[in-house]
């Protein structure tokens, strides 16, 4: 990998959340690629696993002695308990995170205000807020003792940008940037770092979910233009983690070539 300075993550802990699929997965194996040692959580034990197998592979190919220590932690962010008793789940020597990458989230339906289901909202906020704002909370607090640390939030589009059909996970992803944007001013004077990247189009199992399975629609989503992989987004986010301590990357908005704003795009290029 030439594309960042790895030496900057040999050996340093980064905690992901929602490791077990797209963003998540490949920003894990990146890390481990560059010789982090990386916490994967997620709520299905099983694509975890392969993940964390996924990482150990990369990181014996990338030939570095450093790091290649991995954890797989079947956690649902939501759960408030959960989160709390999240130390008890980790290895003694992986408990000095230096970086804290907040990417679960997802999205449910394109209803409309007045159709949407409460299980719905409930579960978009208290995964995608909530459940950001415990991880972080629980991290920054160390972090401040440590006076090192760094947050990656992932926003999206969809946190600068409303869109019909998008009514709860826009709001959500509006409180995210919002909640990074507050943190990132309050730690102004200390060596901790915040960065929010904000992807548009990627294809992941995202917009599956976001179909409830229906792989039809999901790939109609992406039709006609190339979208961005998990793996570009992973780029994005090791870079920021690999910049020099004085530098902070704050913010990352990264599209397709074809798309423009959540709903500007140039669908007859491919
Ligand atoms: N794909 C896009 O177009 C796009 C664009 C902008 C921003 N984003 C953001 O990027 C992030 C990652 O999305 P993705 O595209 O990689 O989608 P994805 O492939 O569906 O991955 C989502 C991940 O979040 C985990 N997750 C969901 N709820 C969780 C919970 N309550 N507790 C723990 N883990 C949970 C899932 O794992 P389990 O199901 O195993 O728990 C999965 O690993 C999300 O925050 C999303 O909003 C995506």
């Amino acid at each position: 990998m030439a594309l960042f300075n790895a030496t900057r993550l040999l050996g340093k802990t980064v905690l992901v959340t929602g490791a077990s699929s797209g963003i998540g997965a490949a920003t894990a194996i990146l890390f481990a690629r560059g010789g982090a040692n990386v916490i994967l959580i997620a709520r299905r034990a099983e694509a975890l696993k392969a993940v964390s197998d996924a990482c150990t592979t990369a990181h014996q190919e990338s030939g570095l002695v450093q790091g290649g220590k991995f954890a797989s932690v079947q956690l649902d962010v939501s759960d408030k308990a959960q989160v709390a008793s999240l130390w008890d789940k980790v290895p003694q020597e992986l408990r000095n995170v230096d970086v804290l990458v907040n990417n679960a989230g997802y999205v449910l339906g394109v209803e409309h205000v007045g159709d949407i289901s409460d299980e719905d909202i409930q579960g978009m906020f208290a995964t995608n807020v909530l459940g950001l704002i415990a991880m972080t909370q629980l991290l920054v607090k160390d972090f401040k003792a440590r006076k090192s640390g760094h947050v990656i939030n992932l926003g999206s589009i969809a946190g600068r940008e409303p869109y019909a059909g998008g009514s709860i996970y826009t709001a959500t992803k509006h409180a995210v940037r919002a909640f990074t944007g507050s943190m990132l001013r309050e730690l102004v004077n200390t060596p901790i770092r915040v960065t929010e990247i904000q992807p548009g189009m990627v294809e992941t199992e995202f917009s599956i979910v976001r179909f409830r399975g229906d792989t039809g629609a999901a790939s109609k989503v992406y039709e006609g233009l190339q979208p961005l992989t998990a793996g570009d987004v992973a780029e994005e986010i090791v870079w920021a983690a690999s910049r020099p301590p004085h530098v902070n990357i704050a913010e990352v908005l990264i599209f397709p070539v074809n798309q423009a704003s959540a709903t500007s795009n140039y669908r007859g290029g491919k």
